[in-house]
């Protein structure tokens, strides 16, 4: 390769690199300010050991990556605000939120929805159904 075409390859690969991190600082926070503080509220309330986010997590409760999909903001605030009690044994309650934690949770959950995941969490089989 000649000294010139390589000159040239450079300076373009350098600016077409330099025009997208341009870009990348362009581009919004991809993750809005209530989804934080919904995934601190997660952390805080330690869901994780009994729930699962993409398959990672406890299994205790179900695969919560699209819950926001299966009930409505306004059904899941309920639950969290007026929790049921739990299983195995219905002695214990779920953990209980506040209506501002409930609602940071859910936008974390609608923040979750939007990250494609191939159709994760799989449906779950009916007892007796082959694999
Ligand atoms: C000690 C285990 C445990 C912890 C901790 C826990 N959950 Fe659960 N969760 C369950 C179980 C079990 C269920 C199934 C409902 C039932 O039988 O009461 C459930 C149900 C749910 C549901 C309803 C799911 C559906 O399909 O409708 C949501 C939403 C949920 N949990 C979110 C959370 C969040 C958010 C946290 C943290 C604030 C949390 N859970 C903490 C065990 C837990």
């Amino acid at each position: 390769m000649k000294l010139r075409s390589f000159m040239i390859i450079s300076a373009l690969s350098f600016g077409g690199f330099a025009l997208m991190s341009w870009q990348s600082q362009q581009l919004p926070h991809p993750i809005p300010q209530e989804a934080t503080q919904g995934k601190q509220v997660w952390q805080d309330y330690n869901c994780i050991s009994c729930h699962a986010l993409f398959g990672n997590g406890g299994y205790n409760g179900d695969d919560l990556t699209h819950i926001i999909n299966k009930r409505s903001s306004l059904e899941l605030i309920n639950f969290f605000v007026k929790p049921p009690v739990m299983r195995p044994n219905h002695k214990r309650l779920h953990p209980q939120l506040s209506q501002d934690e409930a609602e940071k949770l859910v936008q974390y959950f609608k923040f979750l929805d939007k990250i494609p995941t191939l159709g994760w969490p799989p449906k779950a089989r009916k007892s007796g159904e082959n694999i």
